[in-house]
């Protein structure tokens, strides 16, 4: 009997249609936007306003992404969807967006959090799910409002974030030729006070603001997505030479040209969507997939490799024959 497998069918995104420039960051804070551009890449953001709640984007970007396999809520079995910044404190937002696209009630919905690993760590969720045989598809979704946890008065994090959603479409497969090769997790709770919110439910009652050490964020950011990266490559007997696209997490242009000059990898081979988007943490892989599986750069057949860290420190790799 062959053995099962899973692979991704569609991609669709949501950004909001607010987008805030640096040139208007610098009316905020004191900044520049020759320091955002030379530190980190970032052009402008995406901020989330009034109706566009974080599962608002995910329902917009999940019935893209279904629009595009020619699939409805009724076809999925499964939500696996990966944020920071839920709307309530509960219930989960896959919940909200189980309801607003029509599963049945015999589906089931939750979230996952892994802040900026989030996409990966679901993404591996519903690999497994589907090897194992428990659900034949799912929706993996990555979204994040990081404008609402943000101290727009401290220029060291809120120059960097930006809101946006975007969702894939995983259903199982015997095709080897298309498929999720393989995931890899990671995280180490010791360093888990080099970024994060400094609130929370049964710490203070609050949402909280991101703090962040980012030379600290940045050293270990290059060292552990290379070593994902080889962990994937090793793992299926490939090289970076193998390599179609790097979509990365994008963080910051810095970090992802350490990683690309580790992987020797030409500039066109990564897919890089940071300057208009900032760091849309959970969400920002399946954006930059979205783009590029949608302007037709990502082709059936390509070797992808996508890595991302997040705070926790949580970081990971998937290696995906497109
Ligand atoms: N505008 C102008 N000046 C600034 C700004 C700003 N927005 N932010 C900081 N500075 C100043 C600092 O105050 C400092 O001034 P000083 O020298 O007078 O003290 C100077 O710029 C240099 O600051 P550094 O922190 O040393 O700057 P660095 O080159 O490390 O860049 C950055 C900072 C961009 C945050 C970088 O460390 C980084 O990207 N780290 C990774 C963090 C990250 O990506 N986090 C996202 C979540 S985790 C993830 O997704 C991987």
């Amino acid at each position: 009997m062959s053995k099962t497998y899973s692979r991704i069918i569609s991609t669709g995104a949501y950004l909001p249609k607010k987008i805030l420039t640096n040139k208007e960051l610098e009316k905020i804070v004191d900044t520049s936007d020759e320091w955002i551009k030379q530190r980190t890449g970032i052009e402008a953001r995406h901020i989330a306003k009034g109706e566009e709640t974080t599962s608002f984007m995910a329902s917009k970007a999940a019935i893209r992404a279904l629009d595009n396999a020619k699939l409805s809520g009724y076809d999925i079995d499964a939500i696996i969807l990966a944020t920071t910044t839920a709307d309530r404190t509960f219930p989960a937002c896959a919940v909200t967006v189980q309801d607003n696209i029509g599963m049945e009630d015999k589906s089931f919905a939750f979230d996952v959090q892994a802040v900026c690993s989030g996409f990966i760590y679901a993404l591996s969720i519903a690999d497994n799910f589907i090897k194992a045989g428990q659900i034949k598809r799912a929706l993996v979704i990555g979204v994040d409002s990081f404008s609402k946890i943000l101290d727009w008065n401290d220029r060291t994090t809120c120059v960097l974030f930006g809101d946006g959603a975007a969702a894939v479409v995983v259903e199982a497969t015997n095709d080897e030729n298309s498929m999720i090769l393989s995931t890899h997790l990671y995280s180490e709770g010791k360093y888990r006070n080099i970024l994060h919110t400094d609130g929370g439910v049964s710490l203070n009652q609050q949402t909280g603001y991101v703090r962040m050490n980012g030379q600290e964020v940045f050293k270990h950011a290059v060292k552990r997505m290379s070593e994902a990266i080889d962990e994937a490559l090793k793992a299926n007997h490939l090289t970076a030479d193998d390599i179609s696209f790097l979509v990365p997490h994008q963080a910051n242009k810095r970090i992802i040209d350490s990683i690309a000059k580790k992987l020797k990898l030409p500039h066109e081979k990564i897919i890089l969507t940071l300057s208009k988007h900032g760091n849309t943490s959970a969400a920002s892989i399946p954006l930059a997939l979205h783009e590029a599986v949608s302007d037709g750069r990502i082709k059936r057949g390509d070797l992808l490799v996508m890595e991302a860290m997040g705070a926790g420190l949580t970081w990971g790799s998937a290696l995906v024959r497109w």
